[in-house]
């Protein structure tokens, strides 16, 4: 049954939705009632309106970061995060520079993949599936290799959801003198990434994450020497992350029409960011969806792909049970008819499926899902979620 407006198990959280299935996916996610309908209404790009509302985004984003000291600024990009994450990478990285790449998933391969099409050199430490990448084999490749300059990793890595051990890969890339760069894409906003706790010379996100915007648009949090000496150094135009910056500190405008809607959808989603208690309480919210989820779904018989040390309140995947019974795409269908939409899984070694924690929904919404999952393997005619040995095999190799 679709969410309607008429659900008597509504959550003080849920906005009417009338047949919307909620999007259990991470990004684009379920926005609430009130982003979205901060879209009605029309912007001009180089009103003076227009460009206060840019600012505002700029100052709260930092704000989020945590930059106390003025020492970072913020700079928004057309786009989707791809987009951001490639600026980030032709500007930041010098064209006689060198990059190790930290990759434990889809979007690790993606960074590796865009440093390829910039022609920046760059090597990787690739730990297959999810296995995270640890400091001691950071630092040892930092010492092998005295031409790295830069590392990159990605803060959640989304292909998985696992939660990369950010602070221990800082500790390590500054220890050697080298310099971070950030994927935050999925976790900026509710998984703690502070400047203060934590170095790094740039961090990436987008506005359909866990600000909990609509999509349209990613920004480049960087330290102001970052920024200064980029200049001169994209091999792009439009991914220029210096002229972006330049102009928008001179003028207030964005370079190249600007996602209007979204920045105004994006404002109306910080101020319900702020409301709620910024990333910790975001973080606290999703936390819980997480563990209502991942318990009710064990016991329903199913099992995580990580232990729960590794973990992100970002998205959980799941094996696929091993009853013949099963097929995703069955089960996909049978949980969008309840009103969920989910996520395949990105395993190369074993299926699987995953279910994102994030977006406009708390833990009432995650117990239907549990309940919605239950009533479609009975509904498949599967007996038991259990997945196949070869999975739990898999799964041993992490807790080694
Ligand atoms: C960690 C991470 N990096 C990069 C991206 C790419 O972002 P986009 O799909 O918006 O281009 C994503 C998307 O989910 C992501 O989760």
């Amino acid at each position: 049954m679709p969410n309607t407006a008429s659900d008597k198990t509504i959550s003080p959280l849920e906005t009417p939705r009338l047949g919307e299935p909620y999007l259990l996916t991470p990004g684009p996610l379920t926005t609430a009632y009130e982003v979205k309908e901060a879209m009605l209404r029309d912007w001009g790009s180089w009103d003076g309106d227009f460009r206060a509302m840019t600012a505002e985004l700029r100052r709260q984003l930092l704000d989020i970061a945590g930059d106390t000291k003025g020492e970072f600024d913020c700079v928004p990009i057309q786009g989707s995060g791809s987009f951001s994450v490639e600026a980030m990478l032709g500007s930041f990285v010098p064209r006689d520079g060198k990059v190790l790449v930290l990759i434990n998933g889809a979007y690790g391969k993606r960074i590796a993949q865009t440093l390829g099409y910039l022609g920046r050199d760059h090597v990787t430490i690739d730990k297959g599936d999810y296995m995270p990448p640890r400091g001691p084999e950071v630092a040892a490749a930092l010492n092998a290799d005295p031409d790295i300059t830069h590392v990159i990793v990605v803060h959640c890595e989304t292909s998985s959801g696992i939660l990369n051990p950010l602070k221990e890969i800082s500790d390590v890339v500054y220890a050697s003198g080298r310099k971070l760069l950030v994927d935050s894409m999925s976790a900026f906003g509710a998984v703690p990434a502070g400047i203060a706790d934590l170095r790094y010379e740039a961090i990436v996100s987008s506005a359909n994450k866990c600000i909990e915007g609509v999509p349209g648009f990613g920004f480049v949090i960087a330290r102001k020497s970052e920024l200064e000496a980029a200049k001169g150094r994209s091999h792009s135009l439009s991914l220029d992350v210096h002229a972006q910056w330049e102009t928008m500190n001179k003028t207030g405008q964005w370079r190249f029409t600007p996602p209007t809607h979204v920045v105004a959808a994006f404002l109306e989603a910080l101020r319900m960011h702020r409301e709620e208690g910024g990333v910790a309480a975001r973080g606290v919210r999703y936390a819980r969806n997480r563990d209502v989820m991942v318990a009710g779904m064990r016991e329903a018989g199913f099992e995580t792909l990580l232990a729960d040390r590794w973990l992100s309140p970002i998205i959980v995947t799941f094996f696929s049970p091993a009853d013949p019974a099963f097929a995703f795409d069955r089960f996909y269908e049978l949980m969008k008819e309840k009103g969920f939409i989910i996520y395949p899984g990105k395993l190369t070694v074993v299926d699987s499926f995953r279910v994102g924690c994030i977006g406009r929904m708390d833990e009432h919404v995650m117990r239907r899902v549990v309940e919605a999952a239950r009533t479609s393997l009975t509904e498949m005619g599967v007996a038991s979620a259990a997945p196949p040995a070869v999975a739990l095999a898999e799964r041993s190799r992490l807790a080694a």
